[in-house]
């Protein structure tokens, strides 16, 4: 899948995956991702509300996404002042961040497996809607940023679904328990904190005979 899908699924406004309230998960787990800097990452962060909840709890919060329309799309439904600026490394990785007046919210325009180049690391990290937009193929490669990204001690709530992929295609697409065992269960200790049957689904699931998802949510501790 390349960055393509993505602008077209934006120029086109099928952002069914974008949630018009702040996630119940982020809301009930927060407390697993505090730190003492108070800082988070959301990798591939679209126009999530959660990111105007996570400023309003005091983090300072750096998005990062891979289509422009999306960053400037979130600073304007907030009408929010930034100013932007270009980040290049030696090994030519770029980014372009906008950030705002007061600091708090860092967007960076670019690729977000490209992003570990530019040698920030976080003790938060909230995965949602994120791993499970990328086709099976890019799992390992998120999985490493995810690695290359949290402290030692640092937490990523993921949250996940899994479905019957034989009936469907994602994205979203389904992720199992055992996958994500195997991808991330030499650096981390996980546990998985909720699970949950919803039958509150877009009708691309419903269409091809699917009642139901499981969201897991996991909490991954960095060894
Ligand atoms: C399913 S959406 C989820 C957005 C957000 N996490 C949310 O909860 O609303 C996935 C987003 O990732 C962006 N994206 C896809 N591949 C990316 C990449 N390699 N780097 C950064 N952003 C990417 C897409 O443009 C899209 O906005």
């Amino acid at each position: 899948m390349d960055s393509k899908f993505w602008h077209d699924v934006w120029d086109e406004g099928q952002i069914g995956f974008h949630q018009s309230e702040v996630n119940k998960n982020l809301k009930n787990h927060l407390n697993l991702l505090q730190s003492t800097e108070h800082e988070i990452l959301v990798p591939l962060c679209g126009k999530s509300l959660d990111m105007n909840y996570l400023v309003s709890e005091n983090y300072t919060v750096y998005g990062v996404e891979i289509v422009k329309k999306a960053i400037i799309e979130y600073f304007d439904e907030h009408k929010l002042n930034y100013h932007c600026e270009d980040i290049s490394t030696e090994q030519n990785v770029k980014f372009e961040s906008y950030t705002t007046e007061n600091n708090k919210l860092q967007l960076y325009h670019g690729d977000f497996h490209q992003f570990d180049q530019l040698g920030i690391k976080f003790s938060a990290i909230y995965d949602r809607a994120s791993m499970i937009a990328l086709p099976p193929e890019l799992r390992e490669v998120h999985a490493q940023s995810l690695r290359n990204l949290t402290k030692k001690n640092g937490t990523i709530l993921l949250i996940t679904l899994e479905y019957d992929q034989s009936k469907v295609n994602g994205p979203p697409h389904s992720l199992e328990t055992a996958e994500v065992q195997s991808l991330f269960s030499n650096d981390f200790e996980i546990t998985i904190i909720n699970e949950e049957k919803t039958k509150n689904i877009g009708p691309k699931f419903k269409n091809n005979g699917i009642n139901f998802v499981t969201q897991k949510v996991y909490c991954l501790k960095r060894k």
